[in-house]
């Protein structure tokens, strides 16, 4: 065996493997370059999703011939102007991207600095093919073509244009977000398909994202040892089946990182039904000594001095946030166009979706869908609804409407209907309250507050002691598990004791749950622990068993309320953390505004 050297265009196309992927990656190594060259707006063309052409101009301020040059040589770079890696504000730092790309690719570099004439440099696979002078506006523009084209190793596994102008595209709306101050432009085979002035951080990220976010997103800003988060994230209500659309920017650069995922997951426990996500834009800021930067070739990853700081500011950042939204949800427009509530009784299953939702391809909750039999019995009026029609009727009761609204954000309670839901009356519409999904989420806060108080030396959840203790049988291991965690179940008011290898005896329930399936309760919490196993601080884990909890004592639809306990159910809502979304994200109450009940009736 002999070592030898390899030859240095080999070892640039090695290391462009790291840097160039695909088209994306290109594209945003071009569009970073323009950004540290202080562009104020960048166009972007492709062409086949990037797979014939990349090309990024911009209004930055340029580069001179001889400059022009040194760029397209591997470590040159402008942005390191003393050694000290560790401060870089720029994207780029390495001086890679650009003899990367030209080494897989044919590159044409135009640029020109204020003042000067325009030069253009035509590289084919590494090999200078061509330069002179060129008339170009002010600023760099970089063009390339055939990515791959010569490197079948590299060809075989790029996707089809479909799935690379996808990549492209996130590329630039993760810059975009990143640097609102700029605007942007995107063409894909000769149409427009992204345009943005510049704007503020939150117009931007729901120009990209969601326009809705305006509405139906909260703001965070926050700040805790050092490290700061700002940014937009959904209302628990308004969320997706696909986790797309969560992105996280550090000191202002676009990161991949788990560290988001599971912090939105920790967040978001208990507001979200499995299987729903979030939208999220967080920015954190970090001193550049808390966090490095250069642990992958395209800049996409960092390492955080100490994650668990970072992960405890997001996660309470955001819980704070949402539990600031306290009940609002997304509400009233549902119901806005009059195709959704018609006088027809059949068509209350098409009530909860989003007019349009469907059509235009979105994917939003379906609002009234009922999920795992865990939130408790079907309803009322589930089921096919021509066989259910007749139970509507002797199931409503109803209130007259007799002195003026007071004031309440949702309303003083004129009925229920289906013995499931409450109408009530506010001041500026008509309000339906979902009075299981509601109460789920008002015993479960409620069972929040009290094991918080517990921490703090107080006395915890209150029990209610069985006349008859419960002998509960169950498999050893599920026992052993219970037995373990009896401490923490004492403090949520459920007392247990060990009752021979298969058996737990239960002597007290927690009393917000009032009468309740033991088993039932104790099975699924056995499940709940060996879910979490121990990893999870006590806090967390009180967390989510207080929400299996709660989900075992709440009014359960079909339950016939009086007028007082519904009023008492909507004031209680209106001053609870997060009660505008039962424990599985589903609004707990929606509203129909007046303006659109008038246009149900074609008075407007
Ligand atoms: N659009 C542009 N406008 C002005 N100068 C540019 C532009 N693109 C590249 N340059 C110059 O070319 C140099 C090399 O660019 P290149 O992208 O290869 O490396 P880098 O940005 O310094 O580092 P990295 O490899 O991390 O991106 C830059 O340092 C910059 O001085
Ligand atoms: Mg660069």
């Amino acid at each position: 065996m002999s070592i030898r050297r390899l030859p240095s265009e080999l070892i640039t196309r090695i290391a462009a493997g790291e840097v160039v992927e695909r088209p994306a990656s290109a594209l945003k190594e071009l569009v970073e370059n323009s950004l540290d060259a202080g562009a104020a707006s960048i166009a972007v063309r492709l062409a086949a999703g990037g797979l014939e052409l990349v090309e990024v101009a911009d209004d930055g301020w340029g580069m001179a011939p001889g400059e022009m040059a040194l760029a397209l040589e591997r470590h040159a770079t402008s942005k390191l102007p003393d050694d000290h890696i560790e401060d870089v504000t720029s994207f780029g730092f390495r001086g890679e991207a650009l003899p990367s790309i030209a080494s897989v690719a044919r590159l044409t570099l135009d640029s020109r600095v204020a003042d000067a004439d325009g030069w253009r440099i035509e590289i084919d696979h590494g090999q200078a093919v061509r330069e002179g002078p060129q008339a170009l506006p002010p600023g760099t523009r970089v063009r390339v073509e055939g990515l791959f084209d010569k490197v079948p190793a590299r060809r075989k596994f790029l996707r089809s244009p479909r799935a690379e102008y996808a990549a492209c595209i996130d590329a630039v709306r993760r810059l975009a977000m990143a640097r609102p101050d700029v605007g942007f432009s995107v063409e894909h085979d000769g149409r427009r398909t992204l345009s943005v002035q510049p704007s503020d951080a939150p117009t931007r990220v729901a120009a990209l994202l969601d326009r809705d976010l305006d509405r139906h997103g909260l703001g965070v800003d926050c700040a805790r040892d050092g490290l700061r988060l700002t940014g937009v994230v959904s209302l628990p209500t308004f969320n997706r089946g696909m986790a797309d659309h969560q992105y996280l920017f550090v000191n202002r650069r676009p990161v991949k990182d788990r560290l988001l995922v599971g912090s939105l997951r920790a967040a978001y426990r208990d507001l979200l039904a499995r299987g729903r996500h979030p939208i999220a834009a967080l920015f954190v800021e970090v001193p550049t000594s808390e966090v490095d930067i250069n642990v992958h070739p395209a800049k996409t990853e960092v390492r955080f001095r100490d994650p668990s700081a970072v992960r405890g500011l997001i996660v309470g950042g955001l819980r704070a946030a949402l539990e600031e939204a306290g009940h609002r949800s997304v509400a009233r427009e549902q119901f806005a166009a009059p195709v959704a509530w018609t006088s027809e009784v059949p068509n209350l299953h098409g009530w909860g979706l989003r007019p349009g939702a469907r059509e235009s391809g979105r994917d939003y909750a379906v609002l009234f869908e009922r999920d795992s039999p865990t939130s408790g019995p079907s309803p009322e009026g589930e089921g096919r609804l021509s066989d259910r029609h007749s139970d509507f009727a002797p199931a409503a009761r109803a209130e007259v409407a007799s002195a003026p609204v007071p004031a309440f954000p949702l309303g003083v309670a004129r009925g229920q209907v289906a013995a499931t839901y409450i109408v009530a009356e506010a001041e500026d519409g008509l309000v339906i309250v979902d009075q299981h999904a509601a109460h789920e989420r008002l015993v479960l806060e409620r069972m929040r507050r009290a094991s918080a108080i517990s921490e703090a030396g107080g006395g915890g959840v209150a029990r209610q002691a069985l006349l008859i203790p419960d002998v509960v049988e169950m498999d050893e291991p599920e026992c052993d598990r219970l037995e373990g965690a009896a401490g923490e179940l004492a403090q949520l008011g459920l007392e247990i004791e060990r009752f021979g290898p298969n058996a737990m005896l239960v002597r007290a329930t927690p009393a917000p749950l009032g009468t309740t399936d033991v088993p039932g309760l104790l099975n699924d919490l056995a499940a709940e622990l060996a879910d979490l196993g121990t990893a999870l601080a006590l806090r967390d884990r009180l967390d989510h068993v207080s929400a299996t909890i709660a989900c075992h004592g709440s009014v359960r639809a079909g339950r016939i309320l009086s007028v007082a306990e519904m009023n008492a159910l909507l004031r209680e809502m209106e001053v609870t953390p997060r009660s505008g979304q039962c424990n599985h994200g589903r609004p707990t109450w929606v509203k129909l505004a007046h303006g659109d009940i008038e246009k149900l009736f074609g008075r407007r």
